[in-house]
């Protein structure tokens, strides 16, 4: 057996659950997964080779072919490529004669995109072997590229590289209220698992993770769901570009986080959960072994929890491998499962047939320190803030065209126009709020609230100012998807393609209006047809786009008598005819019918 393999195979108790994390462990070995270690694994694990063989090749950090033995991901996300990450990679590119993608032929240096690092407070932000380094600056690639000459191993460059900074720019309830380890699973104790449900259902919690369903609803339907084993999954995946909340919140929150994973597995009576963390995040995990290691030493987690008999809970964690559509749940479980991350068909939904098929509650970090917060403190107190059909606080990852990017907590309810004036924006022309898959906010708009009856959020807050080209911002967000689609249903594979071509053609001057009439359409299609919410949500930026910086996209034609290089509603001629269909229903443009 190859060398190391059996330590990985052992260290994950030959589980092919395990296999994302047998198939890491490989990678920081070897730096990338061969054919003859695919085999091995595969019998190893007793899985067919094809399996495993699927699983290597779909997510973005692992690599089945040997690269660079300094393996570098830029960052492609807007907020990097608006301070200068294009030019930066291009000179990483240009000391080593190098092309985007390609491997250096002394075997030293591959430089690849990544769709986001998280650091979109503090970048230009890049990975070297997984490790992510912010702040770049021409000087900072400067120093990495004599790095790299003088073939110093990665965990021998200066730290200071390496430093993740917090940026908490404003806290309010969330941030600022302690939980005193332990005292949210005694007062949940003291209450007892149906007490404990009422209160979070009447606390009017909604998740913070973007879809906004009732805490209490969710774990109400799992606590009645019926089967022996119950679990409790953290959804640390944290892949919208833009959001970076998740990041401080487990660096400085690590506690309450599992305060609220354990008073959650007492309200459903699980005795296991996981944190599913996002790959880019490696620098996260020794805080959370050291905080589970310290909980279990102090008996907050394992057996007979606060000497409650029978109260057993314990968190295993689970590291990404790049794969923004691993944020969904049921892609998130399939993964957690040792598979690819491919959404699952939905009903029946996680809350009866999660994790391995069983009752599972999947809850953002957010969510879960807030429900520690309630065991605690109350219904009645967590209602007070916000407004009446969002409770609480949002905490917002604020970055882009503002004097102090960083992290932002409000009571829901606050205006967009006061998050701006707060993080010292000027000349703002446009907000998008949630990331790619939200809403992009005009400057009319900006008196609106974030609130799940307003401006919903998932936490990300990117600010563009007067100088920014909107229609790059919107190509940016439509390579994202079609980069991201995990490509099993064809309204999204097809469709975030086909949108990312058409920007393409926009951005290079080479756009009609017909390819305008397209975008929509199209959008429109995955929108409404599509598996899961990646496909469902990646028509927005340019829906958006489209509706309100208008005279930006048709600025961007030519001529408008030139003439599409792409026909989409003849492209489609084949299948009409298969299926028989001429009529207007079977057309983009339905007066071609
Ligand atoms: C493409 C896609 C990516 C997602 N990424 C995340 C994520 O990174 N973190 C998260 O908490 N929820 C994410 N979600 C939402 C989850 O599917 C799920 O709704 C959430 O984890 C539930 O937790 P909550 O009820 O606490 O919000 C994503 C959804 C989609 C469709
Ligand atoms: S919508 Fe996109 S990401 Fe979701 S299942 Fe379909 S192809 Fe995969």
């Amino acid at each position: 057996m190859k060398r190391g393999l059996s330590e990985v195979l052992a260290g994950n108790a030959y589980d092919p659950t395990r296999l994302v994390q047998i198939l890491r462990g490989m990678m920081e070995l070897e730096g990338y997964i061969s054919p003859s270690v695919i085999t091995e694994i595969a019998a190893a694990l007793d899985l067919p080779r094809s399996a495993v063989e699927g699983v290597a090749g779909f997510y973005s950090f692992f690599e089945t072919e040997p690269r660079g033995r300094y393996r570098v991901h830029f960052s492609d996300n807007i907020t990097d490529e608006l301070q200068g990450s294009v030019e930066l990679r291009q000179r990483l590119l240009d000391a080593f004669h190098l092309e985007l993608g390609e491997v250096s032929r002394d075997g030293r240096l591959s430089v690849k995109l990544t769709s986001c690092t998280g650091m979109c407070d503090q970048g230009p932000a890049m990975l070297v072997n997984g490790r992510p380094i912010a702040r770049l600056t021409p000087a900072r690639i400067g120093a990495i590229c004599s790095l790299i000459r003088g073939g110093s191993p990665v965990d021998q460059w200066p730290e200071n590289l390496f430093t993740v900074d917090t940026h908490l720019e404003r806290a309010d309830r969330l941030l600022s209220t302690p939980i005193p380890p332990g005292a949210a699973i005694d007062a949940a104790l003291a209450r007892g698992a149906a007490e404990t449900l009422a209160v979070v259902r009447r606390s009017e919690l909604r998740g913070r993770g973007g879809a906004g369903f009732g805490t209490g609803q969710k774990w109400t339907a799992c606590a009645a769901a019926p089967g022996p084993d119950r679990y409790v999954v953290c959804n640390a995946d944290e892949g919208e570009p833009g959001t970076f909340k998740d990041r401080v919140l487990l660096m400085h929150h690590a506690d309450a986080l599992i305060e609220g994973m354990t008073v959650a597995g007492l309200a459903i009576g699980a005795r296991k959960g996981f944190i599913y963390l996002r790959a880019e995040y490696p620098f996260l995990k020794p805080t959370l072994e050291a905080t589970l290691a310290a909980r279990r030493a102090a008996g907050l987690l394992g057996k007979d929890i606060r000497g409650q008999r029978g109260f057993d809970f314990d968190v295993d964690l689970h590291m990404g491998a790049g794969a923004y559509v691993c944020g969904e749940e049921t892609a998130l479980l399939e993964s957690l499962e040792g598979r690819r991350g491919i959404p699952r068909n939905r009903p029946p939904y996680p809350v009866t047939h999660g994790y391995l098929g069983r009752p599972t509650v999947v809850n953002n970090v957010e969510t879960l320190i807030a429900t520690a917060q309630i065991a605690l403190f109350g219904d009645e107190w967590f209602r007070t803030l916000g407004t009446p059909r969002s409770a609480g606080t949002r905490v917002l990852s604020v970055s882009g065209d503002v004097a102090r990017p960083g992290i932002y907590e409000y009571p829901f309810g606050v205006t967009v126009s006061q998050v701006l004036a707060d993080a010292g924006a000027e000349r703002t022309q446009a907000v998008q709020v949630s990331g790619p898959s939200g809403t992009l906010l005009a400057r009319k708009e900006f008196g609106r609230r974030i609130a799940f009856e307003d401006v919903p959020s998932a936490g990300a807050f990117m600010v563009f100012d007067e100088s920014r080209d909107m229609v790059r911002v919107v190509d940016n967000f439509a390579r994202f998807f079609a980069h991201e689609s995990c490509g099993f249903c064809t309204p999204c594979r097809v469709g975030t393609t086909l949108v990312k071509q058409m920007m393409g053609h926009l951005v290079a001057g080479q756009g009609s209006r017909r390819h305008l009439k397209d975008l929509a359409r199209v959008s429109k299609v995955m929108k409404q047809t599509s598996q899961c919410g990646l496909g469902g949500t990646a028509g927005n930026p340019i829906l958006d786009g489209l509706e309100k910086f208008e005279p930006a996209f048709y600025g961007r034609l030519p001529s408008l008598e030139v003439r599409p290089v792409f026909d989409l509603d003849a492209s489609l001629a084949p299948a009409r005819e298969a299926t028989g269909r001429d009529d207007a229903g079977a057309h983009l443009d339905p007066e071609r019918g």
